[in-house]
């Protein structure tokens, strides 16, 4: 076989066989194929698609490119949690604590930033000494200490996945629906998981840019569980505008410390009660639950400290430093460098989550390439939302960068007038926008 076939197959919108499908897979892991290659099919499939049988395939594959956890070790059923991706999207760092302070063993595998959106492990490594590189061999060990384990992709689990993730990340080609459903699926099956929340972002700030594609990639993500016998719950949530009022890697730890107090945003509360609630609705421990019960009781471990304490033992547990109040300690704070006020009276009907993803990222909180090291101290709040009312002169938005971090004045002017460009108007009130827009499962086809 001979991957230019392969790639010229997919140019011409033929359905791959299982075969090529293999070929592909083997030589993405065994390094085989040039990058240039990988990144010529990925930038076809993204173009002209795959059937449900390619994508379940290349997940399979993918999956089976590298070792598969094994959780036996940990008594009862065991639930992971991932994202399709989002500005300020820091949810994991909420959800995890809130459902291993109900008891529920959680083993998770995260990413980096992708794109315009930040990635769980760069924010994790805005903690003084966190250690995100947890081997498999030591996650049943690590869930006993603390209740739950988060790695990044160790080089053991979905190596298929690693790799053609940080090529997607730099050749345009990350927004693809099979691309996306067997990147999620294919870590989430290695990953040992028995069950599976997926919060499928939508709007500006996510891959997906409306609703009908937030389901169909759902769709794609609960078939493929259903073939691999782990059923997965998705969760479609809006992100027309970035989740709560922080963007950026140690802004986000503070903003999801402060949630895990009690001191969340409306809208962070919101999704991470709702993906918390699916997650106990999964494991025996809410299995018989309704969701209301499920989500009340996702409330009371985040009001009543809980959570916040099972994350400052999670924090430890990786290496991480606390604070003496329990708060995390970070490797570089953000330093205000400028900030945007409204220019007229009115109600903010729009903050396009995209562009000021993308201004976080000028500021240095992603990543242009894969080797580009990240300010872990830059990034944008928010004192507005959609539907607040302004003033003329009322401050929406503080740009930060790191205290030890260097960043040209040509930069940080360029996130400001992105999102000044972000920022839309109205003369009349404007609704706050729902946060959740579907629950789906394998009853809902
Ligand atoms: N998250 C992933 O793990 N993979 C993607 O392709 C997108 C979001």
């Amino acid at each position: 076989m001979d991957m230019l076939e392969i790639i010229l197959a997919k140019r011409f919108g033929q359905e791959l066989n299982a075969e090529q499908i293999a070929y592909f897979i083997d030589g993405v892991t065994d390094k085989s194929i040039p990058d240039y290659q990988i990144s010529s099919l990925l930038m076809a499939i993204v173009l002209n698609g795959m059937t449900r049988a390619e994508m379940t395939e290349l997940t399979m594959r993918m999956a089976y490119s590298g070792e598969i956890c094994d959780l036996s070790g940990i008594q009862g059923t065991k639930v992971d949690k991932h994202s399709s991706g989002g500005v300020g999207d820091k949810c994991t760092l909420i959800v995890l604590p809130m459902v291993a302070a109900c008891g529920v063993p959680v083993a998770k595998l995260s990413g980096r930033g992708l794109g315009f959106t930040g990635g769980t492990i760069d924010k994790l490594e805005s903690i003084q000494g966190f250690r995100t590189a947890i081997p498999v061999s030591s996650f049943v060990e690590q869930i006993r200490k603390a209740g739950m384990v988060l790695s990044g992709q160790t080089p053991e689990l979905a190596p298929a996945d690693k790799v053609l993730y940080a090529l997607r990340d730099v050749t345009g080609t990350v927004q693809s629906i099979p691309l996306i459903a067997s990147s999620i699926m294919s870590k989430k099956i290695a990953g040992g998981a028995d069950a599976i929340v997926l919060d499928v972002t939508c709007g500006h700030g996510s891959f997906m840019k409306d609703e009908a594609s937030a389901r169909d990639l759902s769709q794609a993500m609960i078939q493929i569980g259903q073939l691999a016998g782990r059923p997965v719950t998705c969760v479609i949530s809006s992100m027309d505008q970035p989740l709560g009022r922080s963007v950026g890697n140690a802004l986000e730890v503070m903003e999801a410390y402060d949630t895990l107090c009690g001191k969340g945003p409306a809208d962070v509360v919101e999704v991470c009660c709702t993906l918390a609630a699916a997650m106990l609705m999964r494991s025996d421990y809410g299995r018989e639950m309704t969701f209301e019960e499920a989500f009340s009781t996702a409330e009371l471990v985040l009001a009543d400290g809980r959570a916040r304490d099972a994350f400052e033992r999670f924090i430890l547990a990786q290496g991480g430093t606390v604070q003496p109040d329990g708060s995390p300690a970070y490797t570089d704070l953000p330093v205000a460098c400028a900030s945007i006020c409204a220019q007229e009276e009115g109600y903010i009907s729009g903050l396009n989550a995209l562009m000021i993803g993308e201004a976080s990222m000028i500021l240095g909180a992603g990543r242009r390439t894969k080797d580009d090291i990240i300010d872990k101290g830059a990034g944008i709040t928010l004192e507005k939302k959609i539907g607040s009312f302004v003033r003329k002169g009322d401050k929406i938005a503080d740009f930060y960068r790191g205290k030890n971090a260097v960043l040209s004045e040509s930069s940080i002017q360029q996130a400001v007038q992105l999102v000044q460009k972000a920022v839309t108007l109205s003369a009349d009130a404007v609704p706050a926008g729902k946060d959740i827009l579907a629950i789906l499962d394998e009853h809902s086809f």
